[in-house]
């Protein structure tokens, strides 16, 4: 599928997903949000990547749902448009792919949503991160207040989306909002390197590590430790946990065939 919005980079095993709209800083109108909605849709179906990296355009990653498309909505048409980005962030946070997001400027309001839909989040010390929605008269639309609260804890969330601050990098990795800050000019070989490390361990170990991660945290710890207990079993049907651990025992490098 083309893409208006969207630039779609193919490499053995990774995928770049690049939002596409530099002259507004990447801001998601409905037809980007649909755009990415139908991108991990397709993405999940491709057997032949494993791991996919979102980046933005330019000197912004996204900064925000669009305010120029946004003003006029009404009521309907907004709640639809909040839909459409929900929509979009959860076929990520949902894919069983692995997804980096690479946080090279601007990540704001939805950009810090989208950030926050993925499996992890590395940033050049250029990203600015926040949730600024309150000074503009609206509420985070794209799962901002579901999002935001579980990955740095409910007291810094709220001060963060109640003040509506912006945050630089380095404050980011230290509430535990991104993983990790490096230089602008390493961003990507960063981003790749831990794409590349993960990639070379068992996949379904690694896609089954997420399922468990993700659905826990939906549900009680027992039924978690439940899901949990259960994919670890699956995992011995691998041929993966096979070579994994007889190479262990024969001391030498495990080579796996994500089977
Ligand atoms: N929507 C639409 N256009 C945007 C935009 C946005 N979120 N952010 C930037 N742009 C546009 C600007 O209007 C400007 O366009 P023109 O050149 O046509 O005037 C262009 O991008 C460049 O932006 P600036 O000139 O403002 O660049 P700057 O470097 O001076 O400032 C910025 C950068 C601090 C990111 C500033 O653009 C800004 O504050 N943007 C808005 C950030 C924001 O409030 N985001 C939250 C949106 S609401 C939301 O996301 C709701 C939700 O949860 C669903």
């Amino acid at each position: 599928m083309k893409y208006k919005n969207l630039i779609i980079e193919t490499n053995d095993k990774i995928c770049i997903v690049k939002i596409n709209r530099p002259k507004a800083l990447n801001a998601l109108n409905v037809e980007t949000t649909v755009e990415i909605y139908h991108c991990f849709k397709e993405l999940e179906n491709d057997d032949n990547i494993d791991v996919i990296i979102i980046t933005g355009e330019g000197k912004s990653f996204v900064a925000g749902a669009d305010i120029s498309y946004m003003k006029n909505l009404n009521a309907v048409e907004a709640k639809e448009f909040g839909l459409s980005g929900i929509n979009a962030f959860n076929a990520i946070e949902n894919s069983k792919k692995i997804v980096i997001a690479a946080l090279n400027g601007f990540a704001l309001g939805g950009g810090c949503e989208l950030a926050m839909a993925c499996d992890i989040r590395i940033a050049s010390t250029k990203a600015k991160i926040g949730q600024p929605e309150v000074t503009l008269g609206i509420t985070p639309g794209f799962g901002g207040t579901q999002r935001f609260p579980r990955l740095v804890g409910v007291a810094k969330a709220k001060e963060l989306i109640y003040t509506g601050k912006i945050i630089d990098a380095q404050e980011a990795e230290r509430i535990g909002l991104v993983n990790k800050v490096v230089e602008p000019e390493f961003l990507m070989e960063e981003v790749l390197g831990m794409a590349n490390k993960i990639l070379e361990n068992a996949k379904f170990a690694v896609r089954y590590s997420k399922e468990a991660i993700d659905k826990g945290l939906q549900v009680d710890k027992t039924t978690g430790m439940y899901i949990e207990s259960s994919l670890f079993g699956l995992c011995f049907s691998t041929y993966d946990q096979k070579e994994g651990m007889l190479s262990f025992l024969e001391k030498r490098k495990a080579t796996f065939k994500s089977k």
